[in-house]
């Protein structure tokens, strides 16, 4: 993952989905690497349901913490260059607002 901003260009109109889970290839985009993340997170539930380990999908995501990985998807409303958040801890995600130099 990277630790700093990706400067992109964005065109007016148009829909993007930034990657939250941080596995995309396509950085800062999303490629549908979550859906890879939450199927595993998914079948690790369903194998501890079936031995009895945990009663049902709720708890086991409360147990667990799961954070299900979404990309956020948003639209741009002109033609801009932004800085998209690259360390993936931004509170204005999609939008880098400096908290990757604390880390
Ligand atoms: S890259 Fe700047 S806050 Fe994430």
């Amino acid at each position: 993952m990277k630790k700093q901003p990706y400067k992109v260009q964005l065109e007016k109109g148009k829909n993007y989905a930034w990657c939250k889970c941080s596995e995309s290839i396509n950085q800062p985009f999303c490629d549908g690497s979550h859906n890879d993340i939450n199927r595993k997170n998914k079948n690790v539930i369903k194998n501890l349901i079936d031995i009895n380990l945990i009663s049902d999908i709720e708890s086991a995501n409360r147990l667990l913490a799961i954070d299900y990985k979404e990309p956020v998807v948003f639209a741009a409303k002109e033609d801009i260059e932004v800085s998209l958040c690259g360390c993936k801890e931004s509170d204005s995600a999609p939008y880098c607002n400096g908290t990757h130099l604390n880390n």
